[in-house]
């Protein structure tokens, strides 16, 4: 494994979709956006994505779209931008369309006063139609969460809360200047459930300033005690070129690629002994959990939430930064606060970059979220025409047959599978599929995306 890891752990995205967001070009005219609300299918449900750039502390790993503020004056004044956002494409699309899903993302979504996300999904409410079995998911940072606030979250529908937990050593925590006691992620945990909340799911993070597989171990052990539905786990992706505060971590020993999957692996073991079954690279659900059943049912998906039972076609994303699905295109928001707030003010959608998709684009889609999702893609039952597989299947056999060499997949006619040595590298092995790798100079080393374990 330390030649494999010395060979492979490269740069290499992590496809929350494809193409991915560093391919995005295009400069999306008003008449474009509004032109694919417009088309979306009357008889489609959608899923709503709201991103809330705004934490109380950072943590020094971060690596999200966020900013930290001490008070709330401008997540509200935020938040009334996002109810605007959310009405010119209501207005766009014409109708009222179904909505089957609403994830609040970040940032720090519980930041936001409980009567402030009232307003907004108010707001969803009168330009929408809710599905009867709405699930409304929400990111919570578990320090600034309390009982109350927990209450008033689901008396507003919240029904899916995913806490960000990452470690529970205080020597961790003291270093990425995250201070969480296992009690209050217990608590927090407690309130949740009293509340009727019965998804719950723990963000947790390898790869840390000072963690070692001892700590990893106990750190699995005591989220054993808690029970989450799901666990995702994330190796840390160390990318100060892109967030200079992660620079203050290497005043500590990062652990190396061979540590890092050690610490993985050993998380992984424990978490299945637990009885979690694992959902693509780096999720795990309990066996009844709606993540687990869509694995075993082969209806699972990658967006950019991760990994998802969500099947719904379109994502359209308020906020921003925030990225929207549709068929044949993804659209995403500017980054920057001032034009987000002064675009939609002036009745204008804030996209700033597109990427139409080609027929091409879906396929290869198709095939990348495949690897992603189950470790193996077949790429004739892909295509039945067999159009693109050939060509798909040529450009990426010279990069797949140095995997099978390796023992990191097993090739048959058309079709791959990773091997269990394989699975670490399950992002490389996909991204052989990843047309536009090359053009960007990935093998020449740019560091635009973090490691493959
Ligand atoms: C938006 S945050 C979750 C909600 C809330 N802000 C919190 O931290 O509790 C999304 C998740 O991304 C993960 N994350 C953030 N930065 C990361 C990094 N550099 N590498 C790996 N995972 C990271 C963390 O696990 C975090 O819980
Ligand atoms: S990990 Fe979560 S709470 Fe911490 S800075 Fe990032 S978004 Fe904010």
């Amino acid at each position: 494994m330390r030649e494999l890891l010395a060979k492979y752990d490269r740069p290499v995205p992590r496809y929350t979709s494809y193409p991915t967001a560093p391919h995005f070009k295009e400069n999306p005219g008003q008449g474009y956006y509004r032109g694919l609300l417009k088309a979306i299918p009357e008889n489609q449900s959608v899923s709503l994505y709201i991103h809330i750039p705004f934490c109380r502390h950072l943590c020094l790993y971060c690596g999200c779209n966020t900013k930290v503020v001490d008070h709330q004056a401008p997540v509200r004044e935020y938040l009334g931008v996002v109810q605007q956002e959310i009405a010119l494409a209501a207005a766009a699309i014409g109708r009222r369309q179904k909505v089957s899903h609403i994830h609040f993302g970040g940032g720090t979504p519980n930041f936001a006063a409980a009567e402030d996300l009232g307003r907004l999904l108010e707001v969803i409410g009168q330009k929408f139609t809710l599905a009867a079995d709405l699930v409304i998911a929400m990111e919570m940072d578990p320090r600034i969460l309390n009982r109350e606030q927990t209450q008033a979250l689901v008396k507003l529908g919240v029904n899916r809360v995913s806490l960000g937990v990452q470690d529970f050593q205080p020597d961790v925590q003291q270093a990425v200047n995250r201070i969480q006691p296992y009690e209050h992620v217990r608590d927090c945990v407690g309130w949740l459930r009293e509340a009727g909340v019965n998804s719950i799911n723990f963000d947790m993070i390898y790869g840390l300033p000072l963690q070692t597989p001892a700590k990893i171990h106990d750190n699995m052990e005591k989220l054993k005690q808690l029970k989450p539905d799901r666990v995702a786990l994330f190796g840390y992706a160390h990318v100060p070129w892109f967030k200079e505060h992660q620079k203050k971590l290497e005043a500590h020993h990062l652990p190396d690629a061979f540590e890092r999957f050690e610490m993985a692996e050993l998380a992984r073991r424990d978490l299945m002994t637990s009885g979690y079954v694992p959902v693509g690279i780096d999720h795990f659900a309990l066996p009844g959990d709606a993540l687990a059943r869509a694995l075993k049912a082969k209806r699972l998906h990658r967006n950019f939430q991760g990994y998802t039972a969500d099947h719904e076609q379109t994502l359209i994303a308020f906020g921003q930064t925030s990225i929207s699905q549709y068929g044949s295109a993804y659209v995403q928001n500017t980054d920057r606060n001032r034009e987000y707030k002064d675009r939609v003010s002036n009745g204008e959608f804030p996209v700033v970059k597109s990427c139409p998709l080609s027929p091409e684009d879906i396929y290869r889609r198709t095939v990348i979220e495949s690897v992603m999702c189950y470790g193996e893609v077949d790429l004739l039952a892909m295509d039945d025409a067999q159009q693109w597989a050939d060509m798909a299947w040529e450009a990426a056999l010279p990069a797949l047959a140095g995997f099978a060499a390796d023992g990191l997949v097993k090739l048959g006619d058309m079709d791959v599978t990773v091997t269990p040595l394989g699975r670490v590298f399950t992002r490389l092995i996909a991204s052989a599929f990843d047309a536009y790798l090359p053009q960007a100079g990935q093998g020449a080393g740019v560091p635009r995306h973090a490691r493959a374990v």
